[in-house]
């Protein structure tokens, strides 16, 4: 009996000794989560900061409105397509995130009558102009959301589809916002990035501004999305559709 209780004391000491071993390794995946962006010197256009070998771009102002206004847009970047290719239903709940001035949101809140667009913005200025839009307009299904840099303020399984345009490129916790967004889709939720190509040179763009296909999927692709479908028929951007 006396031999037993020894064997169970050496035994109990052994496995909080193992217990106790494992503690560093939770500091080591608190290390490598640190590690999910790299810096450098800022270069012209970005903000110093690496995502997946990406240097983030700087996010661009509200004083940059007016270029997101501007007349010739619907020509030049065929957003007539690009409404088409997302094949809305009417029921759907949309977020547009990184919505601006909600030159977007504002042309898919009719294909959505029966359901409802969340344009999310950082910056309040962008906020005034939705709400303004929203008020000229006399729409009642679009729903300002200020977000963070890192959270875009959705709640899980709420939306069906996410649409990002013109705006990933510029996001400074691209892996955060990510899992908050993948979070919110619905089952068989879709997110879509439309981004200028990075591919090609002759798209007139900044190069931080612009993504590329294979830099897209491996970026989604880290938070465990898929790329669905490319579609490739507007003048100078991917609409790239990801899934779970
Ligand atoms: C180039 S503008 C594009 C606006 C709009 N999608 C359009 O195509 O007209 C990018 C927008 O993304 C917003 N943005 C940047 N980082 C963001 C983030 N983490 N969450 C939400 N919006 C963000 C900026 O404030 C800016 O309004």
């Amino acid at each position: 009996m006396r031999h037993l209780s020894v064997l169970l004391f050496v035994l109990l000491l052994a496995c909080c000794r193992g217990a106790s071993q494992q503690q560093p390794a939770s500091t080591s995946t608190t290390d490598s989560t640190t590690a999910v962006y790299q810096f450098k010197d800022a270069s012209r256009d970005g903000i110093g900061k690496l995502y997946q070998g990406r240097e983030i771009a700087q996010v661009m102002g509200h004083l940059g409105a007016s270029w997101l206004e501007r007349p010739e847009r619907e020509r030049e970047e065929r957003t007539d397509l690009l409404l088409k290719a997302l094949s809305l239903k009417p029921t759907d709940v949309v977020a547009d995130i990184g919505a601006g001035t909600g030159f977007f949101t504002f042309l898919m809140a009719p294909k959505v009558a029966k359901g409802n667009v969340l344009a999310v913005d950082i910056q309040p200025e962008m906020i005034e102009y939705l709400n303004e839009g929203k008020a000229k307009r006399k729409i009642t299904n679009v729903q300002p959301v200020l977000g963070t840099e890192s959270d875009p303020k959705l709640a899980a399984n709420s939306i069906d589809i996410a649409i990002l345009i013109d705006a990933y490129h510029e996001f400074s916790y691209p892996r955060e916002m990510m899992g908050h967004i993948a979070a919110a889709l619905k089952p068989g939720g879709r997110i879509v990035l439309v981004e200028y190509r990075a591919e090609d040179p002759n798209v007139p763009i900044k190069e931080l501004h612009k993504l590329s296909v294979a830099q897209a999927t491996k970026e989604m692709k880290a938070i465990g999305l898929k790329l669905l479908k490319n579609d490739d028929r507007l003048p100078q951007q991917h609409i790239m559709f990801f899934g779970k």
